[in-house]
């Protein structure tokens, strides 16, 4: 088992990481104190369902449970009055713990609730997904959706602890687990291009637990680094976008068909061929193509959104300013920037650069 410790700036709270390597398995159970043990829990229905089992002696002695079907649909204001509900039923107290066991769904609305409830709890995070382990648990945002829009209401709520064990991923379907190889892309070119050759081992069909937990690891120090210099997404935070600006344009285009994962990697080729246009590495859109098929996802796509249906869906990126949008855009490796482009400027680029994801 290894720690990292984070010390946000807010109110200085402190999150520590406990990474344990797959052969641990449920040893994270046992090391939790009695505080820890009678937590709340908000746990993914499915992953409550695999891992039965060995969660079984941490459903009994905590002091309620409330299992989450992990959909976009339900990630909303609904569900989460229903987990105050089931929480005040089962007589939480400005002293009891939350835990929330899930992918990065769950890990959101659950946070959001110990945000919340009685104006904050202590909350731990184990994520299950690969998405969730490499990205999502840390950094403290948490959220629910709003009239389809994705995340539109959140809060900031870093967890106190973040328990990762890799054991999850033996159960996650591949497709899930290909949307964070997209992020741990994303990582590789915002911060460490050497998790590029985690990436080449991980996509060959024999790799080891120590190569995905050395990938979390990494991808972990890069984003902790970040949202430990900018928490409340002020500038650098903008960063971690990088991908999601074109992906979250795709992902509501194709009506959800498109994975997240999916989407971000599109994403980052259309990014990087922005960035070329500005001066960026011309080999970076192939490079990010070629790592992006290793792992098994799309690089291209047979329909392109139209300028229109662009512009509109770009209005609901947080990075849109009243003079125009804050783009992450990669111009090599581990050198991406946050660079302004006006409307005008989105016009004359964006089309012409969507046409690199033409199937
Ligand atoms: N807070 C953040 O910083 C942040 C960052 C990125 C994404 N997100 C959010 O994360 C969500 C996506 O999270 P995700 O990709 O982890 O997917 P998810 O939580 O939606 O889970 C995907 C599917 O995998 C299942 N699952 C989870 N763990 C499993 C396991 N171990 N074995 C088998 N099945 C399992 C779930 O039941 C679900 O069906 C989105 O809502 C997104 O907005 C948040």
């Amino acid at each position: 088992m290894k720690h990292i410790n984070l010390r946000w700036h807010i109110n200085d709270p402190v999150t520590v990481v406990h990474t344990y390597a797959s052969a641990d398995g449920s040893n994270w159970m046992k090391e939790l104190t009695d505080e820890w043990k009678s937590s709340f829990l908000i746990v993914d229905s499915e992953v409550g369902r695999l891992f039965h089992h060995q969660l079984q002696s941490l459903f009994s002695t905590s002091s309620g449970l409330y299992l989450m079907d992990a959909s976009e649909e339900l990630k909303n204001t609904f569900t989460l009055d229903q987990i105050w509900g089931s929480m005040a039923g089962a007589g939480v107290r400005r002293d009891t713990p939350l835990i929330v066991i899930g992918g990065g769904l769950t890990c959101d609305i659950g946070a959001m609730a110990a945000s919340t409830y009685l104006r904050g709890l202590r909350l731990m995070l184990v994520p299950t997904t690969l998405l969730s382990m490499v990205d999502a648990c840390l950094g403290g945002k948490t959220g629910v959706n709003l009239a389809g829009v994705k995340n539109q209401v959140g809060t900031f709520h870093p967890a106190e602890m973040i328990v990762i064990s890799p054991e999850y991923l033996d159960t996650l379907p591949e497709r899930e687990f290909r949307n964070g190889m997209a992020e741990a892309l994303k990582t590789a070119l915002i911060g460490d291009p050497g998790i590029k050759t985690i990436i080449q081992e991980v996509s060959k069909a024999e790799y080891s637990s120590d190569q995905i937990l050395e990938m979390i690891e990494r991808c972990l120090k890069v984003k902790g680094e970040i949202v430990s210099e900018d928490l409340l997404e002020n500038g650098s935070r903008m960063l971690l976008n990088l991908g999601h600006t074109v992906g979250h344009v795709l992902e509501s285009a194709s009506e959800f068909r498109l994975s997240h994962g999916e989407s971000v990697g599109l994403g980052m080729i259309a990014e990087a061929a922005v960035a070329v246009r500005l001066g960026g590495n011309s080999n970076l859109p192939d490079e990010i193509k070629h790592f992006l098929e290793l792992s098994g996802l799309p690089t291209e796509i047979e329909g392109i959104p139209s300028s229109e249906v662009l512009a509109r869906l770009l209005q609901h990126d947080k990075k849109t300013r009243r003079s125009g949008r804050i783009w992450a855009l990669p111009f090599g490796w581990g050198d991406c920037r946050l660079t302004h482009m006006t409307a005008d400027q989105e016009e004359d680029i964006l089309p012409q650069v969507l046409s690199i994801l033409r199937a």
